[in-house]
């Protein structure tokens, strides 16, 4: 965010048709638009905010074929063919990116790296090895387990290397792709939010203001649809993850992915920086990521934040300062692949993109590539793979665990509040109050103003919990956020927490 100007774009201001309406300019909605574009179709995109300010922008954008889900697991749900396709749709996608870089002369810094996984000091190598053997299965020759990482300032032991993966600077990446998409004669708009998504004959999407677009297809690229209630939140969960920018010496650490097997795991790259950004003599940073939980379900960021470093530190002592820390949402599908293609019980011409996991980079491409052919007709091998309506009985342990969490979330209706009354809420922070039989979000501003809207998420009636370091309100259910005064943030709410005279 420091290092990209972004293009700006009008909010929308008078009805208007296209071939298709994209909702959300991240990853997956821009490159969706633009390889619409490309094919001869009219779009028109719309987001709440600037271009990339979801999720996109606090990506640390590692393109990798490693998934999340390791491909032995991934046979186990989908079968070897399964596994073969989700390698085959990952290394597509980089080798696209890589392909419109090029052809639209995008300076975003794009380059090919290996990427090393390797597990913690002390834990065996079995999954190593079992991985090895599914990533030749899935078709993905060039892995190989070799000693060690090339890392001179700590062992990692034996580590799976990945070849042709690759790094870009987000971005500066969706800013070229918005000049892109304007000049092959789309529309985008910012600062509109969408409240209603009708499919049917011809789709209609309409925002805040009450103004319309009119559509042959809508595409919900919002990385958490907020069209669907429940057909698909039930089979996916959305996490927090942590990052820390770290600044190292120039050259002291080889550039490249590097993963461990921890659960969760850490995520470490590395990034040129203008020495403007950085203390003298350091021009690399250390981008290091790690230490999810489930959203709204922990408040202790901070400890999660110095964790990250103690064990950034711990292995790479050429660290001199931590000058950059953030936090940012994925989410995760119980059977270890993304949602993409149709919306489950909605209009024929209503498609969703979502459930990317850490891996929504190539996720986006995918999901760009997939829906371009699905919305003109034409077949794609990867379409039965990301089919949102699939139900993977070999996930059912996961889909009990994760529904068991979700039951749980509700016990939060019958608890007291977090204090007693508004006096014991210090001044720049929030807190859930109970008045009755109703849960009270109050903020206390700096200033000391009282702020209160109903703790209720309009979702799914989820409580939300106040998340002290990104001043919002989490919903713990399924990830829905809001800022401190109620505004939503993150799907799959679609409204505001409600006001107190509509309770
Ligand atoms: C810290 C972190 C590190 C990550 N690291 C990696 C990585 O190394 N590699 C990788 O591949 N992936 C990574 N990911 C995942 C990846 O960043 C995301 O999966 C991806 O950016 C999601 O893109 P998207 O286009 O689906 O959603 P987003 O980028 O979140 O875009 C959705 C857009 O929809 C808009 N929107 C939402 N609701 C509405 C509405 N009602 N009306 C209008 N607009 C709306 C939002 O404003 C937003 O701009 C990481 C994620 C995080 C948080
Ligand atoms: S996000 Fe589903 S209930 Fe809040």
């Amino acid at each position: 965010m420091t290092t990209s100007a972004r293009p700006q774009f009008s909010p929308f201001s008078k009805n208007a048709k296209a071939d298709v309406c994209i909702i959300g300019a991240g990853i997956a909605g821009l490159t969706t638009a633009y390889l619409l574009g490309r094919a001869g179709r009219s779009v028109i995109v719309l987001d709440d905010g600037p271009i990339g300010s979801g999720e996109t922008e606090r990506t640390t954008a590692h393109l990798a074929i490693a998934l999340d889900d390791r491909y032995f697991e991934l046979e186990r749900l989908h079968g070897e063919d399964g596994a073969w396709l989700a390698a085959q749709s990952h290394s597509a996608a980089i080798d696209r990116i890589e392909r419109i870089v090029i052809a639209e002369q995008i300076n975003c810094g794009f380059e090919r790296v290996n990427g090393y996984l390797f597990a913690p000091p002390g834990s065996s190598i079995k999954d190593l090895e079992r991985e090895l053997a599914a990533t030749h299965r899935a078709g993905i020759t060039g892995t190989e387990l070799i000693a060690q990482c090339p890392l001179n300032s700590f062992d990692t032991g034996p580590t799976l290397r990945f070849t042709r993966q690759a790094q870009f600077h987000p971005l500066q990446y969706m800013a070229a792709l918005s000049q892109a998409i304007i000049r092959d004669g789309g529309c985008i708009h910012t600062q509109t939010h969408v409240v209603k998504i009708e499919g049917g004959e011809s789709a209609r999407i309409q925002t805040r203001e009450g103004l319309v677009v009119t559509a042959d297809a809508v595409v919900v690229a919002t990385n958490s649809p907020v069209n669907d209630v429940l057909a698909i939140h039930t089979k996916q969960a959305s996490y927090r993850t942590f990052v820390i920018g770290a600044s190292v010496p120039a050259g002291s650490v080889p550039k490249a992915l590097y993963w461990d097997t921890e659960d969760p795991y850490h995520y470490v790259r590395l990034h040129s920086l203008p020495s403007t950004e950085l203390s003298a003599g350091a021009t690399d940073l250390l981008i290091v990521g790690g230490e999810d939980h489930k959203t709204g379900q922990a408040d202790d960021a901070e400890e999660r934040y110095l964790r990250l470093e103690r064990w950034a530190r711990a292995r790479f002592p050429m660290i001199t300062e931590v000058p950059f820390r953030w936090s940012g949402q994925v989410v995760e599908p119980v059977d270890g692949l993304a949602f993409i293609g149709r919306n489950p019980l909605d209009g024929k011409n209503v498609y969703v993109a979502t459930g990317f996991s850490g891996n929504g980079m190539t996720y986006g491409t995918i999901a760009g590539m997939l829906l371009t052919d699905l919305i003109q007709g034409n077949e794609n091998p990867w379409a039965i793979l990301y089919e949102p309506s699939r139900k993977t009985l070999q996930a059912a342990m996961k889909f009990a665990k994760e529904t068991l969490n979700l039951a749980a979330q509700y016990a939060d209706w019958v608890t007291k509040g977090d204090v007693e009354n508004h006096a014991q809420i210090p001044p720049g922070t929030g807190a859930i109050v109970r008045r009755g039989l109703e849960k009270i979000a109050a903020y206390c501003d700096p200033s000391g103003v009282m702020h209160e809207c109903s703790a209720v998420c309009p979702h799914l009636g989820g409580i939300v919990a106040w998340n002290h370091s990104e001043e919002t309100w989490d919903c713990p259910c399924h990830g829905s956020r809001f800022d401190k005064f109620g505004k939503v943030l993150n799907g799959p709410a679609i409204t505001n927490l409600r006001e107190l005279k509509d309770l």
